[in-house]
């Protein structure tokens, strides 16, 4: 038994030390918005969060996960409410086909996190490795771009919210 946290809770998994993440993930918990595509670490697909790192299930062993904290696409939603970068998916209607797009968001998460507001060049290196075939780059980098903007303290946007806030309060 090898012991694995996923999105905040334990399971002790029975399965050979090198099997890969991505199957312990879909096929022992059931977790199937992580997505297989190449199996090689060519296509992000399967990109899940090891301690906060972007890293390619299909390629990383069961055992190299032990221990470690990881999130899959289902564990950014809290209390109900989508993950920032989920909502920008959605109001910025990326997905086509969606097959790549629990990747993407994992890889964009982890960007934003790392840096909050990238640039198109730290956009295009940390996404990079995430391959869509539908093509919907431009929306991608419009979707990040639009959480960089809401997640970055801007003095002036602070000021207006917190004036709209008073409005409603008041009104
Ligand atoms: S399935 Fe893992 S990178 Fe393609
Ligand atoms: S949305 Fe179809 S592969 Fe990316």
């Amino acid at each position: 038994m090898i012991e694995i946290n996923v999105n905040g809770a334990r399971h002790e998994v029975d399965a050979a030390p090198d099997t890969p993440l991505l199957w312990v993930i879909r096929e022992n918990l059931g977790l199937t918005g992580t997505k297989y595509g190449c199996g090689i670490a060519q296509c992000g697909a399967c990109t899940v969060h090891l301690n906060g790192r972007p890293v390619r299930s299909c390629v990383t062993p069961l055992t190299a996960a032990a221990g470690a904290e990881i999130t899959t696409i289902e564990g950014l939603a809290r209390d109900g409410e989508l993950h920032p970068v989920q909502q920008a998916w959605i109001d910025h209607q990326v997905p086509q086909c969606g097959y790549c797009q629990s990747g993407q968001i994992m890889s964009a998460v982890a960007l934003l996190a790392e840096n909050p507001r990238p640039d198109d060049a730290a956009i295009n290196a940390a996404m990079n490795g995430n391959i869509c075939r539908c093509g919907m780059y431009g929306r991608i980098r419009k979707a990040i771009k639009s959480v960089a903007g809401v997640q970055t303290f801007d003095p002036a946007a602070a000021a207006a919210a917190g004036a709209a806030v008073t409005e409603v309060r008041h009104g």
